[in-house]
């Protein structure tokens, strides 16, 4: 079995900067429960709904969870599958492919801007803009970082100006939806628009593409896994579920302590900065038995891949349709993947999960034999 140092690690240890980072499972379950005491506001920037609290966060997260409705998936499904059947009808010819650059990344890119009604026009810019701030973050530059995030809101609010001008071109998606949308009688304004905007694209895109890195890789490592879900394609999301617990494809979210409390036996003061880990608290042995073991039929009740309490993924049920049709759409249209040693494969660096590289080799169905 792999070694896996955050096994054994205590619940909560400082993280060297005068903050704290939280890895049990417990320990993490109760933050989620105790918003009163494990506030959201931790940035002085606007985020909604996630980085807020009740009463606020209440108003604006009713807001937002229409626009994930069982209808409005219903709508991106199929869409999604036509990006799986492109993107992967191009890729399955058994060479060696980049999967990152060649599947994952353009599955999220597109992926979210059908579920934004964004058309392909505002791919490449926001490919582009994903790639200065990847440098940005890795430059650790506060100047770079404000570029960027100035150069996306002014993108946004294009998208946002060129829709109120020509409110007739644009169909009935949920960017017009969105527009149109009012709190306590009143539209939104455009930092509020922008902000959730920002969430929806640029706080996911990397997310998404990395649980596909993640769920392509875990398959091509783990042949037998792989074959049962040629066998029984039901059981995908069960295992995607369970893939992404063990390899978190998110790392982290915050919190901040808004009264002295004690957590893990130890004494927070008021104001005290805590990072609560997804991985490590959904591999915690107290919690999940052989936790580095992939055991699809596992109660799925204990994983916190999409959270829990007031601020639990809205996005859960689209990432769960779209990872299931990349997946089922992969192994349909392939006899085998497995990993290629023609392209280097190289994990995502910190604070981004999965994989910079993936080189992946997605062999063809063989022809049918004519009768
Ligand atoms: C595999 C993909 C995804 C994973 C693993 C994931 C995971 C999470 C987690 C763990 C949280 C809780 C954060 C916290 O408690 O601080 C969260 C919140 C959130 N997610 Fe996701 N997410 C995913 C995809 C998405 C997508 C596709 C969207 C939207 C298009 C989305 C929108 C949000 C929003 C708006 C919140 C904040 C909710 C609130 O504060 O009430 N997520 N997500």
């Amino acid at each position: 079995m792999t070694h896996d140092p955050t096994l054994h690690a205590a619940p909560l240890t400082e993280d060297g900067a005068g903050g704290w980072v939280v890895t049990g499972h417990a320990e993490v379950c109760r933050i989620l429960a105790d918003h009163d005491t494990f506030s959201s506001r931790v940035s002085r920037h606007l985020a909604v709904p996630n980085g807020m609290d009740p009463p606020e966060h209440s108003r604006y997260r009713a807001l937002i969870e229409p626009h994930f409705s069982a209808a409005r998936m219903a709508e991106l499904a199929p869409r999604c599958q036509a990006i799986c059947d492109d993107l992967v009808g191009a890729l399955a010819h058994g060479d060696a492919i980049e999967a990152m650059a060649g599947l994952a990344d353009p599955f999220a890119l597109r992926l979210q801007c059908a579920f934004l009604g964004w058309n392909d026009s505002r791919h490449t810019p926001l490919q582009d803009w994903i790639q200065q701030k990847n440098a940005a973050v890795a430059s650790g530059n506060p100047q770079a970082l404000e570029a960027v995030a100035h150069s996306f809101d002014t993108t946004i609010r294009t998208i946002l100006a060129e829709r109120r001008s020509r409110s007739d071109a644009f169909p009935d998606d949920i960017t017009t939806a969105l527009l149109h949308s009012t709190l306590d009688g009143q539209p939104l304004d455009d930092a509020v628009l922008v902000s959730i905007l920002r969430n929806w694209t640029v706080g996911e895109l990397g997310t998404i593409a990395a649980s596909a890195g993640i769920l392509l890789h875990w398959l091509a490592t783990h042949p037998d896994l792989q074959s049962a879900l040629r066998r029984q394609p039901e059981d995908i999301t069960a295992a995607n579920d369970e893939i992404l617990r063990i390899r978190a494809p998110l790392p982290s979210n915050r919190r901040i302590t808004t009264r002295a409390c004690t957590l893990a036996g130890i004494d927070l003061p008021a104001g005290a900065r805590l990072t609560l880990m997804w991985g490590a608290a959904n591999r915690d042995a107290s919690v999940f038995d052989a936790p580095l073991e992939c055991r699809p039929a596992r109660s799925p009740a204990a994983n916190l891949l999409y959270g829990a309490g007031i601020h639990a993924c809205p996005g859960a049920g689209m990432s769960r349709m779209a990872l299931d049709t990349l997946i089922r759409t992969t192994l349909a249209r392939t006899r085998h993947i497995e990993p290629a040693r023609a392209i280097e494969t190289q994990p995502a660096s910190s604070p981004a999960s999965g994989f910079a590289l993936l080189g992946l080799h997605l062999h063809p169905l063989l022809p049918e034999k004519s009768a």
